[in-house]
């Protein structure tokens, strides 16, 4: 089959750094295309060039035989192509319900100007229908889940008229249930004649949904591959250009202190399912506590709570002997907690702001950094020119804004801050989400040598094996009450999912 789109020897030059240097890729119709790559190989930006984003700074792009060469095309033409892309941050209006979300831009109108809701609520119900993309149309984008997001977000693309999706990481921010009921609506949608490009750096994943894989190695074409061909180890050595070391063995946690504990914690939610009722678990010092459940569960409205964003109703929280229930998130984190959250985007980051000033956040009120209103900016520049060198964090250039760096290397950023601050208690939220796999060993490995420092560790991951990997013990919350606590030695991952589904009481 003739390929629908062809991109070839493609580049494009940021500030700080050659995010595609040579690239090119064959997209053929009616296939599920896996680009997989390191964090800052390029894909992203390979991809918006397609959608027509940034102009290239040179190459040829051709679409269902049109050829671009440099500056290639608009946005408003790649859509015109029949292009859609679910970019890996969501650009929905949270204030909006779906279905004004998703005719935005494109409304549908009666004669005279007014709208036509029911016209657009009938072309959006094929796709509901015909690919069980589940959305519910009147309510508001604030209170639906990220899984939910996101089939909003294809809708927006297939109403536009895509006949080639291109979803960036779509599986980063999804449980494993959710990621299954997203390849089943792939599936369909390409059996049903629609084009996929898949970008991710999960090799499980490529293995089960990719049709055929592009490698890309910074910024450079590596290779195209049938999955039939190949396997995960070569996928990551393509990857990586080098072998991957694995997990090193887990280091106990030895103290008997107890460093943090709730007692029949009680927490209201936005929703009924997930308030947290009658909720009890300590950590020691050193340990790892590992929070294992489907999202929305309750795992973000304890997180919240216990970082002082959220209202505790009942109960107690202890960190080193303080109550912190009532205190002020500022108050709690003086008290010696550090919090990697969930979503980076919301929380975790100034994205205005550069690299270092990102980085040094956290210790702002340190002498060594400044102070009378004067900051040392050589103070702060060495100081996160040493946490880009340990974290590995790219391009190394600590003046570069954080809105311009790749998705898993604005994740390094959160971490190696929250790492960093040494406090005594650690909550690490969705700690590798969106990391390659190269990234996924260094933060694992800086978590346990905090924690052989005797740093505690609350994790929560809907990443089964990353709980299984990381934790000394593991508690199961399902609709809001801790369903089953594991000691991690006689724990599986079927015992685990069935906990998690509030299948076993113990
Ligand atoms: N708008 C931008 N301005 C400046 N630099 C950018 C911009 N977008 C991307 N970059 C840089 O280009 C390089 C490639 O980034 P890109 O987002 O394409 O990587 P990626 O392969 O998608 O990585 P990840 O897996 O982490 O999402 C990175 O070094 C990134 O910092
Ligand atoms: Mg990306």
């Amino acid at each position: 089959m003739d390929p629908v789109v062809q991109m070839r020897n493609i580049h494009k030059q940021f500030p700080h750094v050659k995010a595609v240097d040579g690239g090119r890729i064959d997209i053929q119709a009616g296939e599920i295309h896996a680009l997989i790559g390191e964090n800052g190989a390029g894909k992203s930006t390979l991809m918006r060039l397609l959608y027509g984003m940034y102009p290239l700074d040179s190459g040829t792009i051709s679409v269902g035989g049109n050829v671009f060469s440099a500056p290639g095309y608009s946005t408003k033409e790649a859509i015109r192509m029949g292009i859609g892309m679910v970019h890996q941050e969501f650009m929905l209006v949270n204030e909006l319900t779906v279905l004004e979300n998703v005719i935005l831009g494109f409304e549908p109108t009666l004669r005279g100007g007014r709208l036509d809701f029911s016209r657009a609520e009938e072309n959006i119900g094929r796709y509901i229908e015909d690919y069980g993309l589940d959305v519910p149309l009147g309510r508001t984008v604030k209170t639906i889940s990220v899984g939910t997001a996101q089939r909003v977000e294809i809708i927006k693309t297939l109403y536009r008229g895509a006949e080639l999706l291109i979803l960036d990481e779509p599986t980063a921010v999804l449980t494993p249930q959710e990621t299954e009921q997203l390849f089943s609506i792939l599936r369909t949608m390409r059996d049903g004649g629609k084009t996929i490009v898949f970008i991710s750096h999960k090799l499980g994943e490529i293995m089960e949904i990719g049709d055929r894989i592009t490698v890309m190695r910074a910024g450079k074409y590596v290779t195209t591959l049938n999955k039939k061909d190949t396997n995960p180890a070569e996928l990551a050595s393509l990857m990586v250009g080098r072998e991957v070391p694995g997990d090193k063995p887990r280091v106990r946690a030895a103290s008997t202190e107890t460093v943090f504990s709730v007692e029949h914690l009680y927490v209201a939610s936005d929703r009924e399912l997930s308030t947290l009722r009658d909720v009890s678990f300590s950590i020691r010092r050193g340990e790892v506590l590992g929070i294992a459940g489907v999202d929305g569960n309750g795992q973000s409205e304890l997180i919240e709570a216990l970082t002082g964003l959220r209202k505790i109703q009942g109960g107690t929280a202890r960190l080193f002997g303080r109550n912190i229930v009532g205190e002020k998130p500022r108050a709690i984190r003086a008290a010696g907690l550090g919090h990697i959250p969930e979503d980076r985007n919301v929380r975790g980051l100034n994205k205005d702001f550069t690299a270092a000033e990102n980085l040094f956040a956290a210790r702002i009120d340190e002498p060594r950094f400044g102070g009378w209103g004067i900051l040392r900016k050589g103070a702060i520049l060495g100081y996160a020119k040493n946490l880009i060198e340990t974290f590995d964090i790219r391009p190394a250039a600590p003046e570069v804004r954080v809105a311009a760096l790749s998705g898993g290397n604005a994740q390094k950023i959160v971490v190696a801050r929250e790492i960093d601050a040494e406090k005594g208690f650690l909550i690490a939220c969705q700690p590798t989400r969106g990391v390659d796999v190269g990234a996924i060993q260094a933060i694992r490995d800086t978590l346990n040598q905090a924690k052989a420092r005797g740093v505690s560790i609350l994790l929560v991951s809907t990443d089964l094996d990353e709980i299984l990997t990381m934790s000394d013990r593991i508690v199961t919350l399902y609709k809001g009450r801790i369903t089953s606590e594991l000691v991690n030695e006689n724990v599986n991952i079927e015992s685990l999912g069935l906990a998690m589904m509030g299948g076993a009481q113990s």
